[in-house]
C-alpha cells in the first residue's frame, strides 16, 4: 500500500496540478508541494505557471489571488475555511464607505485581504514589496493602507509617509509577548531577534531584521549570526532550519493562554496531507470568484509584480 504521501505524488502528476504551499503550512505538506514561498512569491508562481490545476496550500485569500490571475483554471484549497484575520477584519461595505469618505486618497491594500477589498484597490502589495509600493506613490498623493495597521506603522516608520490606516491586525502576530521575548532575549544574549512586519510596534523594535517570511529566511542564510529568535509563525521554522541546519532557531513567544509557547496560525493548520489528498482526488473544494469582481481585483494585483519586477 503506498503512503498518503507517495498517492499524493502520482495523483499530482496524473492531473497535472501544480502545489503551492507557504511556508506557515505544516512540514508534511511543505515537503510535498512544488514551491514553498512568501505571499510575494506564491503570486509570481502562481502568474507564471502552466499546470491545469493549482492546489493551493495556504489560506483562502492566497488561493482567490491564484484564481484571479488564472480565470480558466481550476484552483483548489484544501480546506475552504481557511481563512484570516486581516482579511476578515475588512468587510467590503465598510471599507468602501471608508476609500468614498477619502476621494482623493490612493487606496493601497495588503494582499491578506478579500478579492471584493482588491477590487476597491489600487495597488495590491505584500511584506516584501510594501515599501516600495508605497514609495512608487507620488509624495503628494495621500494613502488609504489596509487593513494591517501593524504593517502601515512600520511601513509609515520606514517612509516617513501619512498614511490613513484601517484598523486590522493579525491575530497570530499579536499574540507575541513583549515581556516573555525579553526574558528569552536576557537567557540568549548572542541571538539576533528577527520579525514580520505584521507584529506589533513594541515587538519590531526589539528586532535586528524586520521582513517577509522569505526575507526572513533569507537574512538567518547570510547573516554571520548562529542563534536567531524568530517572531513568526511557528512553521516557518520546518524550511529555514532546513537552510540552516547548523545554526539555532529559537521561536519567540506568545501571550499566555495561546495554544502553544509559540504562536501559530489556526487558518493556515486547517489545511492536513490528508486534505490535501481529498481535494486533489475530487478537485475541491474550488475557489470561485465573480468575473466582475476578478476583473476589478486583477488591475491592482498586476499592478503589484509589475512593480515588483
Ligand atoms: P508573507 O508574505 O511574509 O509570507 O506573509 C504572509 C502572512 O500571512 C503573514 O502572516
Ligand atoms: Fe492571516 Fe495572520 Fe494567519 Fe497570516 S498568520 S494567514 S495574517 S491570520
Amino acid at each position: 500500500m503506498k503512503s498518503l504521501k507517495e498517492r499524493i505524488l502520482d495523483l499530482k502528476k496524473e492531473k497535472n496540478v501544480v502545489i503551492l504551499a507557504h511556508y506557515y503550512q505544516e512540514a508534511d505538506i511543505q515537503d510535498i508541494a512544488d514551491y514553498v514561498g512568501d505571499s510575494l512569491g506564491l503570486s509570481q508562481e502562481a502568474a507564471k505557471t502552466d499546470a491545469d490545476i493549482i492546489l493551493f496550500a495556504g489560506v483562502h485569500f492566497m488561493a482567490e489571488t491564484a484564481k484571479i490571475l488564472n480565470p480558466t483554471k481550476k484552483v483548489i484549497l484544501p480546506d475552504l475555511k481557511a481563512g484570516c484575520s486581516l482579511a476578515e477584519s475588512c468587510p467590503p461595505e465598510a471599507f468602501k464607505k471608508f476609500t468614498e469618505a477619502h476621494p482623493d486618497h490612493i487606496v493601497i491594500t495588503y494582499v491578506n485581504c478579500s478579492a471584493e477589498i482588491k477590487a476597491l484597490s489600487d495597488i495590491v502589495c505584500t511584506s516584501s514589496n510594501a515599501v516600495k509600493i508605497v514609495e512608487s506613490v507620488p509624495k503628494d498623493t495621500p494613502i488609504i493602507f489596509a487593513p494591517d495597521k501593524n504593517l502601515g506603522r512600520y511601513i509609515i516608520n520606514k517612509t516617513g509617509r501619512d498614511m490613513l490606516l484601517w484598523d486590522g491586525s493579525c491575530v497570530v502576530h499579536e499574540a507575541f509577548s513583549l515581556d516573555k521575548l525579553i526574558e528569552l532575549y536576557k537567557q540568549h544574549p548572542d541571538s539576533k531577534i528577527i520579525a514580520h512586519p505584521e507584529s506589533e510596534t513594541h515587538i519590531l523594535e526589539t528586532a535586528s531584521y524586520i521582513g517577509s517570511t522569505s526575507g526572513m529566511i533569507d537574512f538567518v542564510k547570510t547573516n554571520p549570526g548562529t542563534k536567531f529568535i524568530v517572531a513568526t509563525e511557528a512553521g516557518i521554522l520546518h524550511k529555514m532550519q532546513q537552510e540552516v541546519p547548523d545554526k539555532i532557531l529559537i521561536p519567540a513567544p506568545a501571550k499566555e493562554n495561546n495554544t502553544c509557547a509559540c504562536s501559530e496560525c489556526g487558518y493556515m493548520k486547517m489545511n492536513t496531507l490528508q486534505k490535501v489528498y481529498d481535494c486533489l482526488l475530487n478537485e475541491t473544494p474550488e475557489i470561485t470568484v465573480p468575473e466582475h469582481i476578478r476583473k476589478k481585483a486583477l488591475i491592482p494585483i498586476e499592478r503589484m509584480l509589475e512593480l515588483s519586477k
